[in-house]
């Protein structure tokens, strides 16, 4: 794929641009691995039956969504705390699955940040759309929505030093100690999602993980140190409501967002439903979803803030109705309990080595040996074919430079 000589060479990631609002993109199209649209399966192309059918920004449909938006958009009573509250934090994140957390980035890291999210952004764009269609929509995922993670051919963006230097901060690594009851936790990956403005189509409900109802001893000693009084049964095991608090206050997996801009009713702010991190039931389908979970959004946290999310609650991303991007790039933690197998190792060595103490701890089981660079990083495609290519790519080049050593 080349080069397109008519998108921007340089956009704010934050404040109003030209980018997004695709009126060539059909409203809920996706596409497959090979970049086709309409595919049988679609994974988290889940279509909107409720969406504007043009993507417009005078539509009319799309002028009557933005006025019930600006309505009823958010959460009412939204909790937000200060960094330092960690008992507040820690109470709100295990009764609700989520918590947002005031200026978890201070001026330099969120400008810092916000010049990752626009280089990447700009790989992803510089890709020719198929047909009159600005951009290529990513496999499997509606239309102007792209997660920096699934994009990159590592899956990662461990390999960014911008995401690197996020995974241990003065303000987010007490927090972690607190929820994860340790300082034993460890990172699983970084990367985040975007929506471009134009975005119309409600993103369906899910989950990112499923909890496999497992109880380890360290999922025990986790809840332990969250409060859980554990009682034992006649066989010495924790008894029904103890294993029901152990598998609650214990999560196995925990992502911050970290916003680069203010989540208003109009800009595509994230919809967490509340307490649904400790429920085996399936979310509620597009046709089946109540409108108070659509409204259910962040609305009012602020750029620098963070979203600490328990990766069971059900969530989704809503409509950009605006002229601004909104970007979330994130860091990934793990429980200690959680299978040390389970990491990739995506951050060469060389990043690793200029973390701090603690974030090279926590990053030992994602860090490549010396003088291997992670296969498939620092490429981004939407498409998974392409994706797959790059990553081959990387991998035959990088065996050829060994030869040539
Ligand atoms: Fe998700």
């Amino acid at each position: 794929m080349s080069e397109k000589q008519n998108q921007p060479s340089s956009f704010s990631i934050h404040e109003e641009s030209d980018v997004g609002w695709d009126i060539h993109t059909p409203v809920n199209e996706t596409v497959d691995a090979q970049g086709h649209p309409f595919p049988d399966k679609v994974f988290f192309g889940v279509p909107d039956p409720r969406a504007p059918k043009r993507r417009a920004y005078d539509d009319p449909e799309v002028e009557a969504l933005r006025q019930r938006l600006k309505q009823n958009n958010g959460i009412r009573g939204l909790d937000i705390c200060e960094p330092d509250q960690l008992d507040q934090i820690a109470r709100i994140f295990h009764r609700d699955g989520f918590v947002v957390v005031r200026n978890l980035l201070n001026a330099e890291q969120l400008d810092r940040f916000r010049v990752g999210c626009v280089q990447r952004l700009q790989q992803i764009l510089n890709i020719v759309g198929e047909g009159e269609r600005k951009y290529v929509t990513e496999s499997y995922r509606l239309p102007h929505r792209y997660s920096l993670g699934t994009s990159s051919a590592s899956r990662e963006l461990l390999h960014d030093p911008i995401w690197a230097s996020m995974v241990d901060l003065p303000t987010t690594t007490p927090i972690l100690e607190k929820i994860f009851g340790s300082l034993d936790y460890r990172v699983r990956g970084a990367g985040g999602d975007l929506c471009l403005p134009g975005a119309v189509e409600y993103q369906h409900l899910h989950s990112d993980v499923e909890d496999e109802q497992v109880i380890p001893a360290g999922r025990i000693e986790q809840a332990i140190a969250s409060g859980v009084d554990v009682k034992l049964d006649e066989r010495g095991e924790p008894d029904l409501l103890s294993k029901r608090l152990i598998m609650e206050m214990a999560p196995g997996y925990i992502t911050i967002n970290f916003l680069m801009s203010d989540l208003t009713w109009e800009n595509g702010p994230i919809r967490q439903v509340p307490g649904t991190h400790i429920t085996r039931q399936l979310p509620p389908t597009p046709e089946q979803e109540p409108e108070w979970m659509r409204l259910s959004t962040l609305v009012g946290a602020k750029a620098g803030d963070g979203v600490i999310r328990d990766l069971r609650a059900w969530h989704g991303a809503t409509p950009n109705l605006s002229r601004s991007i909104r970007a979330m790039p994130n860091v990934e933690y793990v429980s200690p309990w959680v299978p040390e197998t389970l990491s990739r190792q995506t951050m060469p060595d060389e990043i690793w080595q200029s973390l701090t103490a603690h974030g090279k701890r926590i990053c030992r089981l994602v860090k490549a040996d010396p003088g291997v660079w992670p296969a498939g990083a620092g490429e981004m495609h939407p498409i998974a074919s392409s994706r797959k290519a790059l990553k081959q790519q990387s991998k035959l080049s990088a065996k050829a430079t060994k030869q040539d050593d």
